[in-house]
């Protein structure tokens, strides 16, 4: 997390109103192309991560801070550690990004420090009671024993870990100038950061659901420079695949990890094959104000062309590309988050890359001088049980399942039609033709022809458009110009078609979710329309 510098205050309620775990289990399918931790280890093959198996597995992860000056997991204060595991999986997450200071790892004075008596140091004496409430058996372990529960109890519940070195010191992250952004930083010596990476590495060999290391979060700052990245990356990349070879090694760019594009002209080699993948952050203050001052289609355009230059490309290379964080604020009240949100859903099923949401974290226990400060991005609210915003849960849900998978001789090919503002696909609702939002699973197969025309793959059935504000229904008759949909706007988001020679409609949503055309909005210019409730995204699909 960087860049941002929040202004958090001391609030316990949010303006949301909250429901209970059990109601996300309804959105949770089974899905044959998830994994069980003992297929593991994972490995590459092209732009996918799969099992040993050969199956690709979705990273759909969510950050969990253990990396700041407490030195623990958040929220052991709040929660018994088994029943926030358990959270994370009923949430439908696979794997959580765990954050870890260096110095944890090479400073065995530090790391053999127990909890009561760090906590202590820090003054927190409120927070040892809770946690020796919350988490007896923790409470008294030394800091590194606590941090190998914690990936032991997300273990029991299957879920996978990537251990992420966040920062050297445990502190805060980033800013240009904390001393932690490059190697040769005041508090960033190379050596000792490949001593701290080897160390952990083999600490946690053996240890299955550790699938991956991330080698250092958000380098940044005015040191930051490609030849420096191209001599230690790959060092540190050497290190890890030395002491542990199960894990997949994670490369992050520069700039805050917003810049990859570096790598396009130069790959990077490494002595082994089969466990490269890079990360991405793609935050809306990554761009800046963009997401206000310009059209949400020409921004979403913009954006996404960005994306792709500074780290889709690698998709293409062959790499996976894993994007470690990305969220926003989830009290919703944000117009540019809003926009980028939907933007960045369109972007995320259409490329279906792997994710980590940030974060899990309700509240810290002491954050930048603040005790018990609120985390507006977390999933979870401030007592860690409930989940702070349902819609946001049940959004990403749609993307926590994979879409593709590889392409096996077996496997059939269509598309679905996604609505990032809903996180739903378009379903056929009768035998009269009439199409609605539902879950993405349940959706038919979908074509998107030569002729333009979209229609349900093995069926004669197309959408057909036919008045502004009414219905856009299925029709067996698909030749007219009414059954011809272009993507339109610099976003290639609204799905327009003709309804007469001269005048045209996009594909839009009414108040049920039912699927209707409208004239086409917010096309240009104006950068105070919304045209998210007309966003569709074609999105191919791999069924086994
Ligand atoms: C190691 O940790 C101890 C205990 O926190 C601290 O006093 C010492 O300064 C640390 N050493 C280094 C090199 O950071
Ligand atoms: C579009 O067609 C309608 C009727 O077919 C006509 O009245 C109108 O002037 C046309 N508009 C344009 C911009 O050509």
């Amino acid at each position: 997390m960087g860049r941002y510098s929040f202004s958090y205050s001391l609030v316990f309620t949010t303006i949301f109103s909250t429901f209970p775990l059990f109601i996300t289990t309804i959105f949770l399918c089974g899905s044959t192309l998830q994994t069980k931790v003992e297929s593991l280890p994972l490995s590459t093959n092209g732009r996918w991560i799969v099992n040993e198996d050969g199956k690709r597995v979705k990273l759909a992860c969510v950050n969990w801070v253990s990396h700041s000056e407490t030195l623990l997991a958040q929220g052991l204060n709040k929660r018994p550690l088994n029943d926030i595991s358990k959270s994370i999986k009923d949430m439908g997450f696979n794997c959580v990004r765990l954050t870890w200071p260096i110095l944890l790892a090479t400073n065995d004075s530090l790391a053999s420090i127990t909890i009561r008596d760090h906590f202590s140091s820090l003054g927190l004496v409120q927070t040892i009671i809770d946690i020796q409430k919350n988490n007896p058996s923790i409470v008294d372990l030394s800091l590194i024993k606590a941090f190998q529960e914690v990936v032991k109890s997300l273990g029991e519940k299957e879920v996978m870990v990537i251990l992420d070195n966040h920062v050297s010191q445990p502190l805060w992250c980033c800013a240009n100038n904390d001393g932690n952004g490059f190697f040769g930083d005041k508090y960033f010596d190379p050596d000792l950061w490949i001593k701290g990476l080897s160390k952990m590495a083999d600490m946690f060999k053996g240890v299955s659901n550790v699938v991956g290391m991330s080698l250092r979060n958000e380098l940044r700052g005015p040191r930051q420079n490609v030849p420096d990245w191209f001599r230690y990356m790959p060092k540190g990349a050497e290190a890890v695949h030395a002491a542990n070879p199960n894990v997949l090694v994670i490369l992050s760019g520069l700039s805050f990890d917003n810049d990859l594009a570096f790598i396009h002209s130069h790959p990077v080699t490494l002595s082994f094959k089969g466990k490269l993948v890079f990360e991405l952050h793609w935050y809306s203050f990554s761009d800046g104000n963009i997401w206000t001052s310009m059209n949400p289609n020409q921004a979403c355009g913009q954006i996404t062309r960005n994306v792709m230059r500074k780290a889709g490309f690698l998709l293409d290379q062959g790499w996976p590309l894993f994007v470690s964080e990305f969220g926003i604020d989830l009290r919703g009240s944000s117009v540019g988050e809003h926009r980028y949100f939907n933007c960045f859903m369109a972007l995320a099923s259409g490329l279906d890359f792997d994710w980590t949401l940030w974060t899990l974290v309700g509240s810290y226990y002491l954050r930048e001088g603040v005790v018990e400060m609120n985390e507006y991005y977390g999933i979870l609210d401030t007592d860690w049980s409930h989940i702070r915003n349902q819609d946001f849960l049940q959004k990403i849900s749609a993307i926590q399942l994979p879409f593709q998978g590889l392409n096996s001789p077996e496997a059939k090919h269509d598309k679905v039609i996604f609505h990032p503002l809903t996180g739903l696909c378009v379903l056929r609702k009768s035998h009269f033709g009439l199409l609605s939002l539902g879950p993405c699973p349940n959706s038919e197969g979908w074509e998107y022809t030569p002729q333009n025309t979209l229609s349900i793959k093995g069926t004669r059935f197309c959408l057909r458009a036919h008045k502004e504000g009414n219905l856009a229904k299925l029709h067996k008759k698909c030749t007219n110009f009414n059954s011809k949909w272009e993507l339109i706007s610099d976003s290639k988001l609204q799905l327009s078609s003709k309804i007469r020679y001269n005048s045209s409609v996009c594909l839009d949503i009414d108040s049920n979710n039912i699927i209707v055309t409208n004239a086409c909005k917010c096309i240009s210019i104006d950068n105070t329309c919304d045209p998210a409730s007309q966003w569709f995204k074609l999105i191919d699909r791999t069924k086994s």
